[in-house]
């Protein structure tokens, strides 16, 4: 199959959060099964290896022309292509920035863009246009692609073959706006019906990820569990009943991770410093040196066998910060350190650093994203903390197994799915889960985890164990997308 995957962040290039990294991740995943791949995103700024195409076209958003251009960069298989247009370049660092017409801007631009590329971005010869493609668009921010493909091509009869699956990272944003937003869109009017939420106080909107959804043939969610909650009124964000009437084209597809970027055996973030590599073997050894390195780098005391406990993540609502700040009392009274890792909410932020001003001998929160320190962070301490409102999938918690790092977390969509609560009966379970989301709660799960750290360290092992032999790789995930893909090409 030829497939475009699009999305408004692709890692390495640019990337705030999970998005980036499956938009990274799957598409290689896709090429080493023999599909042709090609990933479309914004160029946020010059990308090293990523060469002008020479294709300029112009499209009209909002009623203003905008000129795009092209760069292409082929790795891992796979054709990258970066739409070029000064609106992204000014907010290199800051992808969702600016007014919200400033970001409808910007997203409509990279899907008009995207939809047209089979056709004028040559990829080293390869005809992607050629009756065998399906998108894959992601997130309200390219929720227009099937939209677009639909209304200019499939209604039209040009390109009538093309298929689209859209898919759900995170529903919390949507794209709301007026109802005059649509007007920008440059859609036939009789779209509109698409478009218009009716809200249960009796007001309308603008919704373009309603627009995607109806629209798409196949939708993806990033885990079952997720799949199921956004069909809920808590987990769907007033589009709950859209999705209950699409649930036939639904399906939860669990992340992977990039088995190349995170495995602690060959981690270049693990090399210097004090840092080292490790696996199963070597687990002990390799892991006490990355607690020891790290403890030394932020400047904690270097003390081998207390429960060192993490937490990396964008500091907003959705991740649960305010709980683990209504656990820092009882954190703070047991003998532990806690790092933090992350950036987001001013009023989260300057939290951090005053957890740290105040607790200076057990306490790191370093605002900022470093890739270095998250890997260090994920490799060095102990215990993550995820008490995450709701988490679609979540990644973090992938990461932390896969390098003996043992998870709390909230029992919520991608969380659920894949942390098994440990069972001190039978051996089994990959960490600890806790079903209500309160400070209460967190901390009766971590106190049950810093007991059989320090007093069952066979117990301790084996979850480290369970969890870094689990086969987390895209592979696996690569698979059920190839039939999500299929099913979309055969439907009409
Ligand atoms: C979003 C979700 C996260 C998920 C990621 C990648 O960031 O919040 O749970 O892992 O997308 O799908």
């Amino acid at each position: 199959m030829n497939i475009i995957v699009v999305a408004a962040e692709c890692a390495p290039w640019s990337k705030t959060g999970g998005l980036g990294d499956v938009v990274g991740a799957l598409p290689k995943a896709l090429a080493r099964r023999g599909h042709r791949v090609m990933v479309v995103a914004p160029r946020y700024s010059n990308y090293e290896e990523a060469w002008e195409t020479g294709v300029r076209r112009i499209y009209n958003v909002a009623g203003q022309d905008m000129e795009v251009g092209y760069f292409h960069s082929f790795r891992d298989g796979v054709d990258f292509v970066f739409i070029d247009n000064p609106i992204f370049h000014a907010f290199e660092g800051n992808f969702y920035g600016g007014s919200r017409e400033d970001v409808l801007h910007r997203m409509t631009l990279l899907s008009k863009a995207a939809v047209e590329i089979p056709w004028h971005v040559p990829c080293g010869g390869v005809c992607y246009g050629d009756g065998n493609l399906v998108f894959i668009a992601n997130d309200w921010h390219t929720a227009l692609v099937p939209v677009y493909l639909q209304a200019y091509y499939r209604d039209n009869g040009y390109m009538n073959f093309a298929r689209s699956v859209l898919v759900i990272h995170n529903m919390a944003h949507q794209g709301r706006g007026p109802l005059k937003d649509f007007g920008g869109l440059g859609l036939p009017d009789h779209y509109l019906n698409k478009f218009r939420l009716y809200d249960p106080t009796g007001g309308e909107h603008c919704n373009i990820f309603m627009a995607g959804l109806i629209t798409a043939h196949r939708i993806v969610t990033v885990s079952h569990g997720y799949a199921w909650e956004v069909q809920t009124r808590e987990g769907g964000w007033g589009l709950d009943g859209v999705i209950r009437d699409h649930n036939w084209k639904l399906r939860g597809v669990v992340n992977g991770i990039d088995d190349n970027e995170w495995d602690p055996e060959v981690d270049v973030h693990l090399q210097s410093d004090g840092y080292s590599n490790y696996n199963t073997l070597t687990l002990d050894v390799g892991k006490a040196a990355c607690k020891a390195a790290l403890q030394r780098e932020l400047g904690l005391p270097e003390r081998p066998n207390v429960p060192l406990l993490g937490f990396i993540g964008r500091l907003d609502h959705q991740k649960g910060v305010d709980i683990i700040a209504q656990a820092m009392p009882w954190l703070m009274s047991q003998d532990i350190q806690l790092v933090m890792l992350g950036t987001g909410r001013k009023d989260y932020e300057d939290m951090l650093k005053n957890f740290e001003g105040s607790h200076r001998e057990k306490v790191r929160g370093w605002v900022g994203f470093s890739v270095k320190t998250a890997h260090r962070i994920t490799a060095g301490v102990d215990i993550l903390l995820m008490p995450s409102r709701f988490e679609p999938c979540g990644l973090n918690q992938l990461y932390a197994m896969r390098y003996g790092t043992v998870p709390v977390v909230h029992a919520v969509g991608g969380l659920k799915d894949t942390v098994q609560q440990f069972n001190p009966f039978n051996e089994s379970g990959l960490g600890w889960t806790f079903d209500s989301l309160n400070a209460d709660a967190l901390i009766h799960a971590v106190g049950n985890a810093m007991w059989t750290y320090l007093d069952f360290k066979s117990s301790w092992k084996g979850i480290q164990q369970r969890g870094m032999t689990q086969d987390l790789s895209w592979d696996h995930a690569a698979q059920q997308y190839e039939e999500v893909l299929l099913a979309a090409k055969y439907t009409w």
